[in-house]
């Protein structure tokens, strides 16, 4: 049988995971032309405000629903989003409250809470920004900051 060859499974599994690595580097790429050459973006609710703890976060989609972000609380008032993709290649994000830092599980890479720049690592770019409006208990993302 063609599954029994060692030398096939291994091609399989470098197409499945080229196609993977591929598809996630697109995605980060999209948010990134997204961010440097678009505008207005439709806002959607993506949280309730007091459904995160001071020092939590949540994760959530912007603008699309294949577009994974991160929106922060650092401080009581203070809600801070960015697009969740590290700009090296593409991996998620976490967010280390305790450093204030958004780490890079892959290679090191390390951003900054408070504007999404690099502060360490390979990424070449700051994160996206995705702006957040409060609208009473809503927290609404309106768009994406221009780099
Ligand atoms: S993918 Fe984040 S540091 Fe390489």
């Amino acid at each position: 049988m063609l599954m029994e060859d060692p030398k096939l499974q291994r091609r399989q599994v470098t197409k499945i995971l080229t196609f993977t690595g591929l598809a996630a580097l697109a995605g980060g790429l999209a948010m990134f032309f997204r961010a440097r050459f678009s505008g207005n973006f439709p806002p959607r609710v993506v949280a309730q405000a007091e459904e995160i703890p001071v020092g939590g976060s949540k994760i959530f989609t912007y603008p699309t629903d294949a577009e994974p972000c991160i929106l922060l609380r650092p401080a009581p008032e203070t809600y801070v989003a960015y697009s969740r993709l590290c700009t090296h290649a593409s991996c998620p994000v976490f967010y280390q409250a305790g450093e204030n830092r958004l780490d890079c599980p892959c290679h090191g890479g390390s951003f900054s809470v408070a504007d999404g720049s690099v502060l360490a690592g390979p990424p070449p770019r700051p994160l996206p920004r995705i702006l957040i409006e409060r609208r009473g208990s809503d927290l609404v993302a309106t768009g994406i900051a221009a780099s």
